[in-house]
């Protein structure tokens, strides 16, 4: 069984809390996100110890900013040697060209492999009403499309998603278009903040190919039993 379509979220302010809950989990996790919280706080140190327990890592530190600024910025994430880094596509075509061309020259200049890079489209909390005030003049659904098409354009790896939007991206973006969904709540599960969500299982089937659960996992009494029933769900899918 493969273990890697689920990244477990981070979200902790402490080197010791996020270290805890990465040996709780033990073997059923696999893939680490480690989010800004605990990246400004404790990032370079969590990496090494990650990298040490053999973990993957997605470094969601959604950049943006000016072409020039973002593609310095992804130079140093490249260095880290992590295996999947994210701008916001909203960053626009050239931002999202510039990144790219960053990671691959320094991953080449530092004999690494080149870690994927994904752009977030709308966020998974943002509701309708939320996005309306926004003024995009669309709808979320057709936004998300937009910026996944825009990502592809740019040479992007994937987009990060609602699950809900999943399955139209994976039509228009083509199958080896990677698409990461956080908004991922096992059935019963509080939704928190979380607005597009699904279950991890529908997450999958609408194309997903990883799913990112931070709260359902981090939060649980058991995290380690938490991971498990989502790992069996997911690949036996329901
Ligand atoms: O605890 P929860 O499962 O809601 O955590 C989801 C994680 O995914 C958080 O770290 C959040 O920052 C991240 N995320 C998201 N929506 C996006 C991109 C990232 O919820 N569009």
């Amino acid at each position: 069984m493969t273990k890697d379509k689920l990244i477990v979220a981070l979200d902790f302010s402490t080197l010791e809390q996020a270290q805890r809950c990465v040996l709780a989990c033990g073997e059923e996790v696999t893939y680490y996100k480690v989010g800004m919280e605990l990246y400004y706080s404790a990032g370079n140190e969590m990496i090494a110890f990650l990298k040490e327990h053999r973990k993957q890592i997605f470094l969601d530190l959604k950049l943006q900013d000016i072409p020039n600024t973002v593609s310095r910025a992804v130079r140093v994430l490249t260095r880290l040697g992590v295996d999947m880094i994210n701008v916001h596509a909203t960053g626009g075509l050239k931002m999202m060209q510039a990144a790219r061309q960053s990671v691959h020259e320094e991953a080449q200049r530092a004999g690494i492999t080149a870690p994927k890079l994904i752009a977030v489209t709308v966020l998974t909390s943002m509701d309708e009403a939320e996005f309306a005030a926004l003024n995009y003049k669309t709808t979320v659904a057709d936004q998300v499309v937009a910026l996944a098409k825009l990502a592809q354009q740019a040479g992007l790896d994937g987009v990060v998603a609602s699950p809900q939007e999943a399955a139209q991206i994976r039509q228009t973006c083509g199958k080896d278009f990677l698409i990461v969904t956080p908004g991922v709540r096992p059935a019963g599960a509080a939704t928190q903040d979380q607005s597009r969500i699904t279950t991890p299982v529908q997450a999958i089937k609408n194309g997903a190919d990883c799913i990112v659960v931070g709260r359902p996992i981090t939060q649980a009494a058991d995290p380690q039993t938490a991971a498990h029933a989502i790992q069996q769900e997911i690949n036996h899918k329901g």
